[in-house]
């Protein structure tokens, strides 16, 4: 049995916010420590997922795992991205240690080639003639698109859940470069995704290579709800004081600031003033329920050099996402080691039990259309 909370006084918190959901997905405040959230989202598996960035994807066969199933993409003789349940049919070795040969997948084993469809093609040394391919051979292809940049999957028995994945912010847009990162995370996907769009941690994890002001300054808050989607605006916010804040103003200013969740587990930030844009979009694909990998674009319309915004923007993105791993390694383990979630949240926790409810109703196949909640307002010293 877990200590009970009058032990160390925690009974003394009565603050609740967001009032309770009464699911058990962790915003409940009582006495007690007894776990109220579980962190697996593996009812979103039917959704897209990201597997990897485009430009991951070469020559050599990529293998990825994706709710616990292990994928293997590659491209097929028309170069479009195909994606197949990586193990050979053949002696169950994993097919992306393999190599591509002619759009195919070529297992490293004995040789036996797949098409992008899960056909096998070819099974070298077999003397009978005609067709290699028969049922038992064939590996099962998963339903896979590109698009903005990404190469996106649905795992998920009966997938896709929605006909198109997310769209990312700025990726292809004229006048825009983009710089792509990808980085196991050591936390849930919804542990990342809040940690991606927590705004008051960034004073003060990462006091001075993002933010942390000498006198903090109240910023206006207001969150919207758009269907599968969710934001927060930040109103009257002055140019962050790190490195991001000088690459997008020099001399200061009041920036427009978003922070945005878009289902399934898309976290994207944006950062504006004037034709000066930066657009952070994190897609946090579940590996299993206890790790993610991040895959990430950031898309940039900023008037330097490509090589000064890359030489700026991608060593302080591996700086701040450093610590936040840190972080989310240490939430992880003492979230296990108490038997589940407990979060106590207050009114500057903008997005996070927001997140959590909105993809609860996703998991359950609730209809995220019709009416939505009002806006809300929020103030937080930034
Ligand atoms: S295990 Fe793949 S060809 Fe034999
Ligand atoms: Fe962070």
């Amino acid at each position: 049995m877990p200590p009970t909370a009058s032990a160390i006084g925690d009974a003394r918190t009565g603050w609740q916010y967001p009032p309770p959901m009464g699911d058990g997905d962790g915003d409940v405040v009582t006495g007690s420590l007894e776990p109220t959230g579980r962190f697996s989202t593996a009812g979103l598996s039917r959704w897209w997922h990201a597997a990897a960035r485009s430009d991951e994807l070469a020559r050599a066969p990529l293998g990825r795992v994706v709710f616990d199933v292990p994928v293997v993409l590659f491209r097929d003789a028309s170069g479009a991205a195909a994606a197949l349940v990586d193990r050979c049919p053949h002696r169950n070795v994993p097919l992306s240690v393999g190599r591509c040969v002619h759009g195919q997948i070529e297992c490293g084993y004995h040789g036996w080639r797949f098409d992008g469809a899960g056909r096998c093609c070819a099974v070298p040394g077999l003397a009978e003639r005609g067709d290699p391919d028969r049922g038992a051979r064939r590996v099962a292809a998963l339903p896979v698109v590109e698009s903005d940049g990404m190469v996106w999957v649905a795992v998920g028995a009966g997938g896709p859940a929605t006909a198109e994945p997310p769209r990312l912010v700025g990726v292809g847009e004229p006048g825009y470069r983009t710089v792509g990162l990808t980085l196991d995370v050591p936390g849930p996907m919804l542990a990342a995704v809040e940690n991606a769009l927590d705004v008051p941690h960034t004073s003060f994890l990462h006091r001075g290579p993002f933010r942390g002001r000498a006198e903090r300054v109240p910023v206006g808050v207001t969150v919207r709800h758009r269907g599968d989607a969710i934001e927060a605006v930040f109103e009257g916010e002055p140019v962050p004081p790190g490195l991001i804040g000088r690459l997008l103003s020099p001399d200061g200013g009041v920036v427009e600031h978003t922070d945005r969740f878009v289902a399934p587990a898309l976290a994207q930030v944006e950062y504006r003033l004037g034709s000066r844009h930066i657009a952070l979009n994190a897609c946090y694909t579940p590996v299993d329920d206890r790790s993610c990998r991040l895959i990430a674009i950031a898309a940039y319309r900023l008037p330097i050099p490509e090589s000064v915004a890359r030489s700026a923007l991608l060593p302080l993105a591996r700086v701040i996402l450093g610590q936040d791993n840190r972080m989310l390694r240490l939430q992880q383990q003492t979230v296990e080691r108490f038997g589940g979630e407990r979060f106590v949240h207050t009114p500057i926790d903008v997005l996070g039990p927001h997140i959590t409810r909105l993809v609860r109703r996703l998991e359950r196949g609730e209809a995220t259309s019709g009416a939505l909640p009002a806006d809300e307002q929020v103030t937080l010293l930034t």
